[in-house]
């Protein structure tokens, strides 16, 4: 493929995403022009991995970066974000798995498997809605303060997880591992 159909490629993408979150429009609006300053090109797109500063996230706050043409969450939580996760019965989840590639297939939907650190403050995921892929609002949105998707009406909680509407699954958990205190990588 050359550049030029790659960067037509991340262009479509980020068109599909812009107009499928239309309802997010106030947040994807502050979100996607940090995204493309930071990944100003398709070259960097294709990147089996790429490393991100963290050292700007504030407690309470989210990174959306643009890894492999999709929108990743990088949220370090508040301590009632990270309690509240911990304490959900594990028996009122409608997705039990945790859709986390960076290991261990059997592992439940418990935060703790979910989360990027085993304090939990960092949550890294994919922004990606399971029903129909729009990037679902954050800043403790929805009813379980977690990401609400407004397309069709889907409620995560602070970890993630699908808790009520359409969408079947958790927000997938990418591969990612800390480089040192203040950089992730992805991938
Ligand atoms: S795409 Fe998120 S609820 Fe439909």
């Amino acid at each position: 493929m050359s550049h030029a159909e790659d960067h037509e490629g991340t262009r479509r993408d980020f068109l599909y995403y812009a107009t499928a979150g239309a309802g997010a429009v106030t947040a994807g609006a502050a979100v996607w022009p940090l995204v493309n300053q930071m990944n100003p090109s398709a070259d960097v797109k294709a990147l089996a991995s790429i490393r991100v500063d963290i050292s700007g996230i504030e407690t309470g706050t989210q990174l959306t970066v643009k890894w492999q043409g999709k929108p990743v969450f990088i949220r370090r939580r508040t301590e009632e974000e990270i309690e509240a996760a911990r304490n959900v019965d594990m028996s009122t989840l409608i997705d039990s798995s945790a859709r986390n590639d960076n290991g261990n297939e059997s592992a439940d939907a418990s935060d703790e498997n979910r989360a990027l650190d085993e304090n939990g403050e960092w949550l890294v995921m994919m922004g990606v809605c399971t029903h129909l892929g729009c990037v679902p609002l954050g800043n403790a949105a929805g009813e379980f303060g977690g990401w609400f998707c407004p397309c069709h009406g889907s409620h995560y909680d602070t970890s993630g997880r699908i808790r009520k509407g359409p969408a079947p699954e958790n927000l997938p958990v990418p591969v990612a591992n800390f480089v040192d205190e203040t950089t992730i990588e992805l991938g």
